[in-house]
């Protein structure tokens, strides 16, 4: 037996707009084990809520609709499987942080009733153990006097701590899985750093698996231990963190390392990618990279590339990840 967790096969998600079919997901497969870090990188569009909402299920719907694929939980596809045990794994097993907390929390409840209410509700509590389990866990998440804290509402508490408030929230029924939505792309850089620590120590001590959506790749490098790079709704890289960092097998990977400002590089250019990533409406044949692209060749504006193995657990959606990966 393997640790995988959720196993995210072939993905596929569409949306029908005004401008016509946007394919968002375009055949997308992750997968996570237990105790393991995944983080979905890639630009503004590129399909890695989406995706999300599709495993979570609360993928705006209509107008979107999953038109394929599979989502294995412990081996049991969620798309397939009946409604009540399919609530039951997305409500207790898998657990959801977005970026904006204080529009994911209730404004009119404290905290305290709020998280209580997961144990009222998921445990038939009572009341008062619920809070004072809720307390607890605020104590976890390191909230400071907890116990007076439990009865302020949302906006009362700082953006660091109001994340902090989500990932209890997320954490409280000791879910196998959290997905973790650019949860600390609002707050400033130091809460950043703070927050994104202590969800790799719940993580540690909980044995959970994470996939951590984010365009920041510094967080990337201290928190997770694989990559997938999305570009259009599809997977264009996927490697062990080490790995990418040192030597991308994809211009666009390579793009976005360049992009960042380095202290070893100083004094240098920075690279920016050019262009904009193409409407989701209208993919370009070929390599969907390929107007934007430093290498790209006549093969790339016809012939779609597949995610080629590169090594063991590494892929690379370019026809020429090995000219890209000898290039440093
Ligand atoms: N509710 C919706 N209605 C129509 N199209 C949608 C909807 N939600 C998403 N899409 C389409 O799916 C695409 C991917 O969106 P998604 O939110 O997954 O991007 P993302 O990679 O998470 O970007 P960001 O970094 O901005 O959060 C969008 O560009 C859009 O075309
Ligand atoms: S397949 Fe061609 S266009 Fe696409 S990333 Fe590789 S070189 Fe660039
Ligand atoms: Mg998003």
């Amino acid at each position: 037996m393997t640790n995988v967790l959720l196993d995210v096969r072939d993905l596929r998600v569409e949306f029908r707009t005004r401008d016509g079919v946007a394919k968002a997901v375009n055949g997308v497969s992750y997968s996570v084990d237990a105790g393991e870090t995944l983080a979905v990188l890639g630009e503004s569009g590129s399909g890695k809520s989406v995706t999300a909402q599709a495993v979570m299920g609360i993928l705006d719907s209509p107008p979107g609709r999953v038109t394929g694929g599979e989502v294995l939980f412990r081996g049991r596809d969620l798309l397939t499987m009946g409604e009540e045990d399919r609530r039951r794994i997305r409500g207790a097993k898998l657990a959801m942080i977005f970026q904006d907390a204080l529009s994911a929390l209730n404004p009119v409840m404290t905290v305290g009733a709020q998280l209580g209410e997961m144990y009222e509700v998921h445990e038939g509590m009572t009341r008062k153990d619920a809070r004072a389990r809720a307390v607890r866990l605020m104590d976890r998440v390191r909230i400071p006097a907890a116990a007076q804290r439990a009865g302020d509402y949302p906006h009362q508490f700082s953006g660091g701590m109001r994340q902090r408030i989500m990932i209890a929230m997320a954490l409280a029924l000791e879910p196998d899985l959290i997905i973790a939505d650019e949860p600390t792309t609002a707050l400033d850089v130091t809460v950043q750093a703070q927050v994104m620590d202590l969800l790799a120590e719940l993580r540690d001590e909980y044995h959970m698996g994470l996939v951590l959506i984010t365009h920041d790749l510094g967080v990337v490098a201290d928190v997770a231990d694989r990559i997938a790079v999305m570009y259009a709704g599809r997977i264009v890289e996927t490697a062990p963190v080490r790995e990418l960092y040192a030597a991308p097998a994809h211009p666009y990977t390579k793009g976005l390392l360049e992009s960042i400002p380095r202290l070893d590089r100083k004094g240098r250019e920075l690279y920016a990618i050019k262009g904009m990533p193409p409407s989701l409406t209208a993919v370009p044949p070929g390599c969907p990279f390929n107007p934007r692209c430093p290498l790209a060749q006549d093969v790339c504006r016809t012939d779609r590339p597949p995610l080629y193995d590169v090594a063991p657990g590494r892929g690379s959606a370019c026809h020429f990840w090995k000219e890209t990966l000898g290039e440093g």
